[in-house]
């Protein structure tokens, strides 16, 4: 047995949906996955959930929700949907697990003990009024690039600018909306600088890692390896720093990490190995393979293998970098309905479409891929469909109809040499598997698919089979046909694994795997048993399905010109979704009626003289007089919305609002604060 291979994908965002771009690299490692496990080797397959961070614990803020309980969400809809897409993880993890923070610590502590974590003071913006200090994410501000307001801390969502808080025009908390101030806080740092020498010559060795994006590491050199602060002060979803209070390792130390507590619940769950340092330990004899995404290089080639190499632990052998996909040309995009989510692809159409396409265009370089609709649909129907699909249906269908599912005896001089060309184009498609370049293997495959379709049409078997004296050539051309699908088993598997097992179902036979081609030799098939039922592999893609994809924003239904009795009205529009940090400008507080008194000529208003717990009482004018007699009103408690611009009404300057519920009218409650004291804030 070879030494185990640990393979992982980049651990998506517990932040959102599996979109078709995390799809790429989730295929693309499956199909070397599953190419590895069928050449016999001892393969396991890990990823996980990354959950930590400010852009997470925002969002669940955002929806209500606790951390925790956000991120569960997002775990049960990625593992179903890497299940559907057939992807063949032997475990899928979480980085907010025990065994994360388990080997985060250790990984700390051994860092600190040889040397390579350091402390230096860093000034870092803090919410005084909130209490609190202030990740990117909870910072607002105008954009320094394009000047677009009410833009995060880090980054501008209209021109894509990356920049520090400190360089965010007029930033202010998103909690209290208070202007930043700026605190002393002691950071721990990994130290990066003192591993250049030992980085130089990690990512220099072409089997590490692809050439050009590691030319590109270069401008990190240039400016001197910068150390790595690995701290954020709390709150922060995260593992605490061992030591430090209320500080946080920052979520991209424990994200890599998490490769290895997945391996260790792995180990656990299957009793496979005693713990993940059979695999991670430095003496192990295990090959580590991550895949990722070009975006995220830096972490992966720099910081992980130093971590890793101070904490004593096995470095990866290699780290594969795929491109990105984009959509028609263009990067995927929400307006434009090019964003698409990999659960809205499989309400659609059938997985092994795209894990066939993404093979077809993927190599092991980090260029760009595209899912052009058009493109799509017709390589799916010329190469899938029609090359290698026809000739399996065709043959087999032929083969029960014509001659009750039996096969003719092998017939070498007919046969062997299609059986040889396709059998010695295996190593080839095997070879390529194993590299990360699923585009030549389906280049390969399809050629061997070609020549027996050929084949087929030199020599005609539905002719031939129709008349008594050539019906035994008829049988045997088929039946060497279906040596060549009987091949497709084992070299269409990792690809499309559900098709490879409907075609050995349909031959009545196991699949073929790379191990059992080793020796293969004609012929491969044993002509003794029947077939099984034919049916075609999988239909043609239609244009209205792939259209379908590409989902636009209903358009809102335009009021008509003149409205007319028939004219259908538009439906009432929703409230526009509000940003947290929108919400978070609205005060409201608690509010106590001194007094209140009809409003002349207004049968609707009351004017009410309110106690916000401030210098003096406020006049508020409210619409509740159909609901409220004055009497009834004088020393409630009431909700206001204090930060309000005063406006007139009826003459009457208003400074304030009180909140109600109902449908107006006589129909209103006033809403109840409860027992609080005026000027309490309502949250
Ligand atoms: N959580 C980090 C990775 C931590 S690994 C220790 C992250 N998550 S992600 O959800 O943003 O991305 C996960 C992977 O999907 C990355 O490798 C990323 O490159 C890949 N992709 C995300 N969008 C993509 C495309 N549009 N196209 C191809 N891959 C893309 O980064
Ligand atoms: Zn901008």
């Amino acid at each position: 047995m070879t030494a185990p291979t640990l393979v992982s994908c980049a651990l998506p965002y517990a932040n959102g949906p599996v979109h078709l771009g995390h799809l790429v690299e989730h295929v693309q490692t499956d199909i070397y996955v599953r190419a590895l496990r069928s050449t016999g080797a001892d393969v396991v397959f890990v990823c996980a959930d990354d959950t930590h961070g400010a852009p997470i614990e925002l969002n669940a803020l955002k929806q209500g929700l606790s951390p925790e309980a956000f991120v569960a969400t997002w775990f049960d809809e990625h593992t179903a949907v890497f299940r559907d897409f057939h992807v063949s993880h032997d475990h899928y993890g979480s980085t907010n697990s025990p065994e994360n923070q388990h080997y985060a610590n250790l990984i700390y502590e051994r860092a600190k003990a040889a040397g390579s974590i350091g402390k230096k003071d860093v000034e870092q913006p803090y919410d005084a009024k909130a209490g609190r200090w202030l990740s990117d994410r909870f910072i607002r501000g105008t954009c320094p690039n394009c000047g677009a307001k009410d833009q995060y801390g880090d980054a501008c969502e209209v021109c894509n600018a990356a920049y520090t808080p400190r360089e965010l025009k007029d930033a202010r908390s998103a909690i209290s909306g208070e202007p930043l101030e700026w605190k002393k806080s002691s950071h721990a740092f990994f130290l990066l600088s003192k591993h250049g020498e030992f980085l130089t010559q990690t990512i220099r060795d072409p089997a590490f890692m692809n050439p050009g994006p590691a030319a590109q590491l270069g401008q990190f050199f240039e400016k001197g390896l910068a150390d790595w602060d690995i701290t954020r002060d709390g709150p922060y979803f995260g593992f605490p720093i061992p030591g430090e209070t209320n500080q946080f390792f920052y979520v991209w130390l424990d994200a890599p990490i998490g490769y290895i507590a997945a391996t260790e619940q792995w180990a656990k769950k299957t009793g496979r190995a005693s713990s993940a340092l059979d695999f991670w330990a430095e003496s192990s004899d295990a090959c580590i393979v991550h895949s990722i995404g070009k975006d995220i290089v830096y972490f992966h080639c720099l910081f992980w293998p130093a971590v890793l190499k101070v904490a004593q632990l096995k470095r990866p052998a290699r780290v594969n970098i795929h491109g990105h996909l984009t959509v028609n040309g263009e990067k995927m995009s929400k307006s434009r309905g090019t964003f698409i989510n990999a659960r809205a692809y499989l309400d659609r159409l059938d997985p092994n479409y795209l894990r066939f396409y993404f093979a077809s265009l993927l190599g092991n370089g980090p260029e760009d891929l595209d899912l052009s609709l058009k493109e799509f649909r017709e390589r799916t129907n010329a190469e899938l469909v029609n090359n290698l699909g026809n000739l399996a249906n065709r043959t087999l269908s032929l083969l029960v109809k014509e001659f009750s599912g039996r096969l003719a005896a092998p017939s070498p001089a007919l046969g062997r040499p299609l059986v040889e060309g396709a059998l010695a184009k295996v190593p080839a498609i095997r070879a390529a598997f194993l590299d990360f370049d699923p585009r030549t293997a389906v280049k390969l495959v399809l050629e061997l698919g070609y020549a027996a379709n050929q084949f087929l049409t030199a020599h005609e078997p539905w002719k031939k089979l129709k008349v008594p004296e050539s019906r035994e050539h008829a049988h045997q051309a088929l039946s060497e046909a279906a040596e060549v699908v009987y091949l497709l088993t084992a070299l269409l598997e990792p690809i499309v694994p559900q098709l490879a097992e409907r075609l050995a179902g349909q031959l009545a036979r196991p699949g073929l795997t790379f191990r059992a081609l080793e020796q293969a030799t004609y012929p491969v098939l044993d002509r003794g048993p029947a077939l099984g039922v034919p049916a075609p592999l999988i239909a043609r893609l239609e244009a209205e399905q792939v259209d379908a994809l590409v989902v636009t924003a209903p358009v809102v239904p335009k009021a008509p010109e003149r409205a007319s009795a028939e004219a259908p009205k538009p439906p009432p529009a929703a409230a526009a979704e509000l940003e947290f940090s929108d919400f978070t400008k609205v005060s409201l507080k608690a509010g106590r009626v001194l007094a209140c008194e009809r409003v002349p000529k207004a049968d609707k208003l009351l004017k009410l003289t309110v106690d916000l717990g401030e210098a003096a009482p406020r006049t508020i004018v409210s619409g509740i007089a159909e609901a409220y007699a004055p009497e009834a009103v004088t020393g409630r408690a009431v909700v206001v919305v204090a930060n309000l611009k005063p406006r007139a009404l009826k003459g009457i300057e208003s400074r304030g609002m009180i909140l109600t519920a109902g449908r107006g009218g006589k129909d209103l409650v006033l809403l109840d604060p409860g027992d609080v004291p005026p000027g309490a804030e309502v949250k």
